[in-house]
């Protein structure tokens, strides 16, 4: 780049990656492997990028007065001297808006999370998103111990089969819906895989068009297909008053010797109503075809 010697420190305090990788090779190999490494040095469109190390940790020459000086250096580890907020700023630089439009005030914000927390970019330790673990949901667990227990319940979206991840629901960073939903409404979010529940259809289900939530949990259950409660105690939290199954279920209903239904028992009531998230028969008034 220059023809004379590179000074031994840039007026602004900046040292250079190559003066970092003297003291610190190991962090600058593994480094490299990762997405930054490529795109910062292969893109000196970027004038911040082109600064390697300190695009992040700020620069360095107070560092290199007392390497021991907490607050010399923007480190993001947890017995780091920076605040939060200054770490965060420091990768927000580049990454503001988008996916994190609604990172300040979110609740991973106001717990005092960093990105450091979930991201850590000194090497590829997962395939995508230099995580902090090995995949999204790896990271998510090491504060979020409740969920790993509900996703290996009986019943369960198939996460720790690798089919899908938290952030395929959630936006880590931050979102207008509650809880960190990726979408406006819950049924929003389900109908993005689970399509033909979206209807809209000739006989609505009125719980479905409200929520999926008030039959089913999202995460996991002990219940089969996810759902908040056993049938037939599901459907009868809402519909107390049906004059059946009980008349199918009950001996003196029904004709002498006659056993009860054995469909009206257990799943009950969803063989008879098969299409409980609606029907587009002419006849499906009742969810029954
Ligand atoms: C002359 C050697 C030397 C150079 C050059 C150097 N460092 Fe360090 N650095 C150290 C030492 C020694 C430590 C450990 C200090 C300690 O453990 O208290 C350290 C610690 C760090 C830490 C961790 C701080 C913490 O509190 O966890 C970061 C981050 C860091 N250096 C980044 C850099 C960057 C970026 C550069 C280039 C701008 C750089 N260093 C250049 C010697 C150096
Ligand atoms: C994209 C931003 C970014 C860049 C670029 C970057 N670092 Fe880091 N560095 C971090 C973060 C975040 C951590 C905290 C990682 C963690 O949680 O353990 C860290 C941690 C460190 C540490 C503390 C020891 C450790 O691994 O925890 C050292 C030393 C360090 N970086 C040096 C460097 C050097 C040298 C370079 C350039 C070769 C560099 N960093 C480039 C963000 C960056
Ligand atoms: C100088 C600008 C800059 C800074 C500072 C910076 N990044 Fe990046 N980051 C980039 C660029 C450029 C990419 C390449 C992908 C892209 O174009 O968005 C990237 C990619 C990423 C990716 C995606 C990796 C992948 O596998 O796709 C993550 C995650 C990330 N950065 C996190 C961070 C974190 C955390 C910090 C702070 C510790 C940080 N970045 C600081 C510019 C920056
Ligand atoms: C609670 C955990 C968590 C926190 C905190 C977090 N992230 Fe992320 N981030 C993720 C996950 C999960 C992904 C998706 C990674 C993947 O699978 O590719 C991601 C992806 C990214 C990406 C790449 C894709 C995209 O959205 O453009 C960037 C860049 C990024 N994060 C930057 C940041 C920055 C900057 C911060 C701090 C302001 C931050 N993240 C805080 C979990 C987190
Ligand atoms: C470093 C710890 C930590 C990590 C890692 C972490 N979280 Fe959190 N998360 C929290 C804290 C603290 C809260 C707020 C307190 C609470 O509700 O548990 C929170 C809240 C949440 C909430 C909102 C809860 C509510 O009731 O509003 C969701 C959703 C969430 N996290 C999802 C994730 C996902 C997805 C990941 C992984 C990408 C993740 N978290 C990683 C600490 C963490
Ligand atoms: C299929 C979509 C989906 C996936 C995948 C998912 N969540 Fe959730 N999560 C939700 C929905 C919807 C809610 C809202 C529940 C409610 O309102 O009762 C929720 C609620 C939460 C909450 C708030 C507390 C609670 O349990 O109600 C946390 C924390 C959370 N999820 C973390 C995670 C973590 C961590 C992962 C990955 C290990 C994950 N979620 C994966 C959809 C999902
Ligand atoms: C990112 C895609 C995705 C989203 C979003 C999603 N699901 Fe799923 N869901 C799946 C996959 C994949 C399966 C497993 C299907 C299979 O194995 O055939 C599944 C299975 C299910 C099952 C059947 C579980 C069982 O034990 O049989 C129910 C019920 C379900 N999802 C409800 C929901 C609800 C409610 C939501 C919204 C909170 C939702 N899903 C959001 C992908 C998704
Ligand atoms: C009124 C209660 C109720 C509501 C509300 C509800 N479901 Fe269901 N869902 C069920 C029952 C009951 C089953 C089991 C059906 C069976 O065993 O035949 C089920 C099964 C499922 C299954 C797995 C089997 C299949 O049919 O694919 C998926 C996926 C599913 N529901 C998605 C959703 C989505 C998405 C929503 C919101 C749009 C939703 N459900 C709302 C009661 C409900
Ligand atoms: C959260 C409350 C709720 C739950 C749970 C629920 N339903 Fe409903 N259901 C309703 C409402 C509200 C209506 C529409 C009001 C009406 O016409 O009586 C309805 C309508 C129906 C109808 C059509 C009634 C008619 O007169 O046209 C049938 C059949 C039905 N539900 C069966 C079921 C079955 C079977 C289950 C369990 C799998 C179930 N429902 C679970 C609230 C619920
Ligand atoms: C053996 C088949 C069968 C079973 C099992 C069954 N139903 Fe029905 N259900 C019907 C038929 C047929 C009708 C229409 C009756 C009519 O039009 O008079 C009906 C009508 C209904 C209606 C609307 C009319 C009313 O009585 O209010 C509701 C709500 C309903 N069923 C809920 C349930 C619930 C809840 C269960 C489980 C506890 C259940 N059904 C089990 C066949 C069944």
């Amino acid at each position: 780049m220059l023809a004379a010697p590179a000074p031994a420190q840039e007026p602004d305090g900046y040292l250079g990656e190559a003066r970092c990788a003297t003291c610190h090779g190991t962090e600058q190999e593994n480094w490299a492997h990762t997405v930054h490494a490529r795109v910062f040095r292969s893109n000196s469109r970027s004038e911040l990028a082109a600064k390697g190390c300190e695009a992040c940790h700020g620069p360095g020459a107070k560092h290199l007065e007392d390497a021991t000086d907490r607050n010399a250096i923007v480190a993001f580890t947890r017995r780091r001297g920076a605040a939060v907020e200054t770490q965060s700023a420091q990768c927000l630089q580049c990454h503001k808006g988008r996916e994190r439009l609604f990172w300040q005030g979110s609740v991973h914000d106001t717990s005092r999370l960093g990105c450091s927390d979930c991201h850590n970019p000194m090497a590829k330790l997962s395939g995508s998103g230099l995580l902090a673990k090995s995949s999204a949901s790896e990271t998510c667990f090491t504060c979020h111990q409740q969920q790993r227990t509900e996703f290996r319940k009986r019943s369960r979206m198939p996460l720790l089969e690798g089919k899908l991840s938290c952030g395929d629901c959630h936006n880590p960073h931050g979102s207008v819906t509650r809880p960190l939903l990726k979408a406006d409404h819950v049924n929003q979010l389900c109908t993005t895989c689970h399509a033909e529940k979206r209807g809209p259809f000739v006989w609505e289900h009125a719980p479905v068009r409200k929520n999926c939530l008030e039959c089913h949990l999202p995460h996991g259950s002990s219940h089969e297909s996810l759902l908040v409660v056993a049938r037939p105690f599901l459907c009868q939290q809402c519909h107390a008053n049906v004059s059946h199954p009980a008349n199918l279920l009950t001996r003196s209903n029904l004709p002498r010797g006659a056993v009860p239904d054995e469909r009206a028992v257990n799943r009950g009531c969803s063989n008879c109503h098969s299409q409980i998230h609606g029907s587009n028969h002419p006849a499906g008034a009742r969810f029954q075809r």
